[in-house]
């Protein structure tokens, strides 16, 4: 074995028994990248909902803030409180909705919420009369997601009564992209299309619509337009895309999942491993008992499926992965011994597992297997020591026919916390 891999990867860790590492670098880098596709003048609202897909949302939201992300996109009051608590002033929009009793709260804390129907919209005008404040609201336009939104034809309606408020301030309208495939997916056309109508009509009504906002990751890097003011990527700036998308090589992986190996066993052939025996040893061979399961991360469709990285190379799991415990067939490994770095996910040396691949094996979606890294999990940060402001000029990785041509020029316009206001990027139909 290669003396360097047999350093790094063999010698005894002195850490938790499982950690996820988030790397902060590779957060700044692929800001630039979303930044440089998303062009002059367009604020990026960062979605941090479900612990920043299972990151953890206070680390990745300071440092993205650092790096000039404008705002933050969350699920619930609950993780928009949590953000605030942690010090973030930037504005914070509720995605989804909000239940009658979190109301008062989000106001007191200056988020702002999705708006869906009229009957929200009475209930936030009460609630901020009688607190002395203004509601903040992003009317959500369902063009065809079909969960939560105001209907392409109540929306108008919608608008001029948020408008007649007193105390609920429009500050912005959006909608949500249905289709895994973006743009090259006729859906997408026809809901572009529905909410630039809505736009155009609100505008024609002389409302101002305040920030205006439609294009989620596949929709950006496919090359959905017009994307208005604001951009809403959340998992492209964890490092992650849909194979189907291009770009997604451009973007580096935030997330390592690690573990150490705690038993090492020398088995004769025949002998099973595992709940239910699913697998028993075809030769005599060695398994690695490494301490995380399906509770910490590790899917248990991976049982005898997927592999794990020791020293550099691909080991398979063999038994059912438990909830605590997964089981590795190390027989083809020499020299490891009990505490040497195990990545279910990340680099080794040359070899790598990627999210993507881990869904694939797992039969589900990359964001379904950040989302499930465990509570128990620890999330080390690392790097994060040199934040990629939006005047440094962006990295030359995005092919050019997808990058705007203003794009690198601009894009030391865009200030933090602010989306500087620029003709060519509001190019609203
Ligand atoms: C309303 C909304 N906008 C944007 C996003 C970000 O999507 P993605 O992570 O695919 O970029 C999400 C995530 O599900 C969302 O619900």
């Amino acid at each position: 074995m290669d003396p360097r891999l047999a350093e790094e990867y063999l010698a005894p860790v002195d850490t938790a028994r499982v950690w996820a590492e988030v790397d902060l670098d590779a957060l700044a880098h692929n800001l630039t990248i979303i930044r440089s596709r998303a062009g002059a003048g367009v604020g990026i609202m960062l979605v941090v909902k479900a612990d920043a897909y299972g990151h953890g949302a206070v680390a990745i939201a300071h440092h993205a803030v650092r790096c000039g992300v404008a705002s933050l996109g969350v699920g619930t009051s609950c993780e928009a409180l949590e953000l605030r608590s942690a010090g973030l002033r930037v504005p914070i929009l509720i995605l989804g909705t909000v239940v009658d009793e979190e109301v008062p709260r989000v106001l007191r804390h200056g988020v702002e919420i999705g708006l869906h129907s009229f009957d929200r919209l009475h209930q936030l005008e009460r609630e901020a009369r009688r607190l002395g404040l203004q509601a903040r609201v992003h009317i959500n336009v369902d063009t065809g997601m079909g969960r939560l939104g105001v209907l392409p034809e109540r929306a108008l309606d919608l608008l001029q009564e948020v408008r007649r408020s007193e105390h609920v301030h429009l500050a912005g309208v959006m909608t949500h992209i249905s289709s895994l495939a973006g743009n090259a997916s006729p859906e997408t056309t026809l809901q572009a299309k529905q909410f630039a109508d809505v736009i155009t009509t609100a505008q024609e009504a002389g409302i101002h619509c305040g920030r205006i906002h439609l294009a989620n990751s596949t929709g950006l890097f496919s090359g959905l337009c017009p994307l208005y003011d604001t951009v809403r990527p959340g998992i492209a700036a964890l490092g992650v895309l849909p194979e189907t998308i291009p770009g997604g090589e451009d973007l580096h992986p935030v997330l390592s999942l690690r573990s150490q190996v705690v038993f090492l066993k020398d088995i004769p052939a025949g002998t099973p491993v595992g709940y239910g025996s699913t697998w028993r040893a075809p030769r005599q061979t060695r398994i690695a008992t490494l301490p995380l399961g399906y509770n910490d991360g590790v899917p248990w469709n991976l049982s005898n499926r997927g592999t794990v990285l020791l020293a550099g190379q691909h080991a398979p799991i063999v038994g059912c992965v438990s909830m605590d415990y997964t089981t590795v067939d190390v027989g083809a490994i020499e020299g490891l011994c009990v505490g040497a770095v195990a990545t279910l996910i990340g680099k080794q040396g040359a070899a790598q597992i990627t999210v993507a691949e881990v869904a694939r094996a797992a039969g589900t979606i990359p964001y379904e297997i950040t989302c499930s890294v465990g509570k128990r999990v620890p999330r080390i940060c690392v790097g994060g020591e040199s934040p990629t402001l939006p005047s440094q000029v962006p990295t030359p990785a995005c092919p050019p026919a997808l990058v705007t041509p203003t794009a690198r020029a601009v894009t030391a316009m865009e200030r933090p916390s602010e989306p500087a206001p620029s003709k060519g990027a509001r190019a609203h139909p």
